[in-house]
């Protein structure tokens, strides 16, 4: 595939300045990556200065939500830029694709995008441990036409953000009996921004109720545990680590198969299984969980101190707990180059 580089692009470049603080996915590289689809085929992908999108207001992604994105880091790594598995981020952008009826983007054409942002912008990737450029690609249906049909051009873009960890410090979980945050038999498995919007609702009015996140439970049987809405759950019970399989309603995490071979790695042992909620509450209760804790590329490993369930709230006892210490370091190790990559996960740009 050619890969253009818009000359404006560099010029945009050139006159970035790194503003001092980062926070999570709000400072934006000057730059970004563009391809279209149209008459069953991609366009060669180009690289062009940041900026607004000019879409049709009938584009069938404004009316039916066509439209999936991934988020996938790139850091320093060497002397150069390394990727995160980011052959996983297209194979899930493709699934996500499918899910919705858009054509896949090609894993080719996926790759060569993010190592076009990364290399690019290999001077705005911030240095100190837990920081990264956030990748966002993303792909929608453009074409301008109400009728309730898959659209018949898709354009897709991969922005950047120099970027902190999305989530610092201990989290609060509120146990969500009444929302769905995906349908059986629906989106919960694709990265469709639907499921991010049908979570924000359950999320708004938690800080004043003195928590941070919805944990979700199964949208068919109300009673297992499913996910955060864009972390995967870990809970550590008599040593043992647990996180609920993957049911169709829940994301595949790149970070959580991560954490499933580090753990493994390290001997712990690992089950992958349906959680109760009412079953969790108890062993928090009785102190038989000890630690838990949520995980995903933007918020790396946060640990979880409370869970709350109508009135009642069940603290952990360990927040950070040796389990997810022990993980978000090998992980950070490895993506920020100070262990070996016995796992194969970093691609050099
Ligand atoms: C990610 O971890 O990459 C996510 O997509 C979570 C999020 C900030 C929506």
């Amino acid at each position: 595939m050619n890969i253009t580089i818009q000359p404006e692009a560099i010029v945009s470049l050139r006159g970035f300045e790194m503003p001092e603080r980062l926070g999570f996915g709000t400072v934006m590289a000057p730059v970004m990556f563009r391809a279209r689809y149209q008459d069953g085929r991609w366009s060669d992908g180009e690289l062009i200065p940041y900026g607004p999108l000019s879409l049709d207001p009938a584009a069938k992604v404004l009316h039916y939500a066509q439209s999936c994105f991934e988020g996938l880091k790139a850091y320093r790594y060497g002397d150069g830029v390394g990727l995160f598995r980011p052959e996983r981020n297209a194979a899930r952008m493709a699934h996500s694709a499918r899910r919705l009826c858009m054509p896949p983007v090609p894993e080719s054409l996926f790759m060569d995008a993010a190592r076009t942002v990364a290399s690019h912008c290999a001077t705005l990737i911030p240095g100190n441990s837990g920081e990264s450029l956030y990748l966002r690609p993303f792909l929608m249906g453009t074409q301008p036409d109400l009728s309730v049909t898959a659209s018949k051009a898709y354009e897709f873009y991969v922005i950047a953000s120099p970027s902190e960890a999305y989530h610092a410090g201990n989290m609060r979980l509120w146990v969500e009996r009444e929302d769905s945050r995906a349908a059986v038999g629906g989106t919960g498995d694709a990265k469709v921004g639907g499921n991010y919007a049908a979570s924000l609702l359950s999320i708004a009015g938690l800080k004043e109720r003195g928590y941070d996140q919805s944990l979700w439970l199964n949208p068919g049987n109300r009673h297992t545990v499913d996910e955060l809405s864009g972390m995967n759950f870990f809970a550590v019970m008599d040593g043992a680590l647990h996180t609920p399989a993957l049911n169709g309603s829940i994301l595949e995490g790149v970070t959580r198969d991560s954490m499933l071979a580090l753990a493994r790695e390290q001997g712990l042992e690992v089950h992958e299984r349906e959680i109760d909620i009412d079953d969790l509450l108890a062993l928090v209760a009785s102190g038989t969980c000890s630690e838990a804790f949520a995980c995903g590329t933007a918020a790396i490993v946060s640990p979880i101190s409370e869970l709350g369930d109508g009135d009642q709230r069940y603290r952990l006892q360990q927040a950070p707990g040796p389990v997810a210490e022990l993980l978000r370091r090998s992980l950070l190790d490895i993506q920020e180059g100070r262990a070996e990559d016995r796992f194969g996960w970093m691609q050099k740009v």
